[in-house]
Formats: C-alpha cells, structure tokens, sequence
C-alpha cells in the first residue's frame, strides 16, 4: 500500500508529540489538554437519550434539524446580540469542520488565508489541504497578541480572500478589544476580505467584553461565524459544532459537508439544542471556576524565577514568557516534563511568534494545579 504524495509530509504536530511521551510516562500532571475536565451534566445526556427514543435515529436533514438552528440562533442573540436565522445556519461534526467546509467552498488553488500568530495548529493543514497558501501574520506579546492593522495591511496581496480571526485565542487565551476589532472590520471593507471568526471561546470570557465579529456593522455579509459545543457545554465527545454565515456560503458549505458526513449524529443535535436552551446558568458556574484557577496559576507563576505571565483574559489556556531561562519553547516543555513530570505545550507549536511561550491549560482541578505549580516552581528555581 502506497499512501498519496500529499500526506507524506505529514508529521505528528508539537502536541501530539507531547502526548504520546506522556503515556509512557507515570505520575505527570497534564497541563496541556484542550478540553473543560467536566463531564457533560446529566441532563444533557437525558435529552440525547430521550430524543433517541422518541425516534430521532434516522438520517438528519442536512443542513441539521431546524429547531435546533433555531436555538443556536437564540443563543447567539441572546448573548452576544448576533442577529441570524436558521437558514444561515449549518450544523458540523464539530466546530473543526467548519472552517474546513468554508475553506472548500471558497479556496482556489493559490488564494491565501490569512493566519494570526499564534494560532490553532489544524488551521495551517486546513489552508494547504484546499491549495490554499497560508500568510502567517506574527504577534507580540507586547501588543497583546492581536494583529494590529498595519501587520495586516503588509501582509495582504490581491490574492488574499480570507482572515481567519481567533477570539478569545488558543493557545494565548487573549481577547481582541473591541476597537481593534473595528479597525480590523475597517480594512476588511476596504480590502474586500472575508472572515472566518472562531469565537468557540466565547462562553470564556474574564477580562472585557466577547464581540462577535458579525455584529460590527457590515461585517455579518462578511463573516463565517465558527463555534460548537465542545468548550461552552463540556461537549467535546459529541462532535456538535456549527458555522453561522451568509445563506450562499452555508448551502455551499451544506453540499460539500453531504458526501463527508452526510448530516450530523441526530441524538447530538438535540442534546446541544436543550444544552443551548437551558444551560446558560451552568456557563456562568464554570466560568467562576476557570477564573479562580487562571488566577491561581498566574499569581504562581508571576512568583517563579525566570517566568512573567499576564492575566488571564479568556478561555482557559495561559501563555507564560520563559525567555529569560534561556531555553526554547520546545527545550523547557520536554525538560519540564522530564525532570518535574509537568506537561505543557511549546508555544512554537503555534507559529514562530510562539517561542519563547508556553500554553497552560487549567483545565485541572484546583489540587492538581496546586502541585503543578509547586514542581515548576522547584523545576524553575533548579535551573541554571
Ligand atoms: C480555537 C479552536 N477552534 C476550534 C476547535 C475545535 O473544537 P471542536 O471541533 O471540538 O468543536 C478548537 C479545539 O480545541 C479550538 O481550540
């Protein structure tokens, strides 16, 4: 068997590499998961039961059953004031499908995607998959982590169709302001851009204010809004996300996701509509909790030799500096998982502007991250 030119140059990412050392190790603290520690409440899992049987275990419409659009359309107004229907809505084998199916509905071969540094690993591999060229558009820390217009502007070629916008961020955990978002929707006028706003996060919030991209004015014709149910409602064994867009892009999104997924797992759906519906309450409590813990884990860290860490802002991952160890992002996570057993990830496994970085997910409970943060602390003051 002879596997295709195009995945031969397929290699496991910096994160997975982490992973797959950790399972032969014991005793290490994994500060490196993506995903909430919470179970799905109970009553969620009730409702996919419940709507099992009552017969929902035929193929779905494609596009996903229109009440639950209908409810993902409540969410997003209720919350963030997104005005939508459910026609420009389609329902995804989670929240990762979405920019996938946009990507192939919109790329020629040779069009460019604009990718903001630090940015979600699987997007690079999306973009080239398509023929698409991805413009990798660097950071800093200093100005938060966020594009600023200028950096944009340089980067922008007549081929360039997409931004792909991530706020709150994986890995910095940061926020795009709401002003520099209006100056962003600014250039996207003017350059005729459209953009791809993964907002998963925006139930995450601890530090100003969620903006959904579509309500900035002019931008809901321009913009693919990406979320799911992964991050909201500790969802991420479901597989339910959903894009909300312009009507065009959602039936064309609609046709090419028919010969992948052909509609999503029925049960899903309607666990995630009654979730969406009822559970608003149940975001509020874990957001306290994930704030309490970032703040944990940032004062710790702010008191370690060598480590600076600016407060949390939004989704659960933390982004410390560790340049003035010396060592690179890649050097200080394996020696940190070596000697301390603490996993983290290397912020360069998000592009260059994350060397010097690392990614902390809270994604522990208290206790955990309590002995975390005193082996790093030891593991730190080591280090010479
Ligand atoms: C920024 C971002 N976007 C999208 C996803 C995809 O999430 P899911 O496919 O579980 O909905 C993730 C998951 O880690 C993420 O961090």
């Amino acid at each position: 068997m002879k596997l295709a030119d195009r995945y031969s140059k397929t290699q496991p990412s910096g994160m997975i590499k982490i992973f797959q050392a950790i399972e032969k190790m014991e005793d290490v603290l994994n500060l490196g998961i993506g995903e909430p520690d919470f179970d799905t409440e109970h009553d969620i899992i009730d409702a996919a039961a419940k709507a099992a049987k009552e017969g929902f275990t035929h193929y779905p419409p494609l596009q996903g059953f229109l009440d639950v659009r209908k409810t993902v359309c409540d969410y997003w107004k209720r919350r963030h004031g997104l005005d939508c229907a459910p026609e420009e809505v389609l329902m995804t084998a989670g929240g990762i499908q979405v920019p996938h199916l946009a990507m192939q509905a919109m790329l020629n071969p040779g069009d460019e995607v604009i990718l903001v540094e630090p940015y979600f690993t699987p997007y690079f591999t999306q973009v080239e998959e398509k023929g698409g060229m991805a413009l990798q558009v660097r950071t800093t820390e200093e100005n938060g982590f966020a594009p600023t217009v200028d950096d944009l502007e340089k980067a922008l070629t007549p081929r360039t169709k997409i931004l792909l916008l991530n706020s709150p961020c994986n890995p910095t955990g940061r926020v795009i302001p709401r002003r520099q978002l209006e100056e962003i929707a600014a250039l996207v006028t003017k350059r005729d851009l459209f953009v791809l706003s993964d907002e998963i996060y925006e139930s995450l919030i601890y530090k100003g204010e969620h903006v959904s991209f579509a309500t900035l004015p002019g931008m809901k014709e321009r913009t693919l809004t990406m979320a799911g149910m992964s991050k909201s409602h500790c969802m991420t064994g479901w597989r339910v996300g959903y894009g909300i867009g312009p009507v065009e892009l959602i039936r064309a999104m609609t046709v090419i996701a028919t010969s992948q997924t052909y509609g999503l797992n029925a049960p899903a759906q309607k666990a995630s509509a009654y979730a969406l519906a009822n559970h608003d309450h149940k975001l509020v409590e874990r957001k306290k909790i994930f704030d309490e813990r970032m703040d944990y884990v940032t004062k710790r860290l702010n008191g370690m030799k060598n480590v600076t860490c600016g407060s949390a802002e939004g989704a659960f991952y933390l982004f410390p500096n560790i340049k003035s160890t010396g060592l690179t992002s890649e050097a200080f996570v394996w020696k940190l998982l070596e000697d301390a057993h603490v996993a983290t990830i290397p912020g360069s496994a998000f592009g260059v502007s994350g060397e010097g970085y690392l990614r902390i997910a809270c994604t522990q409970s208290i206790e955990i991250l309590i002995q975390a943060m005193d082996r790093m602390e030891s593991f730190l003051a080591g280090l010479k």
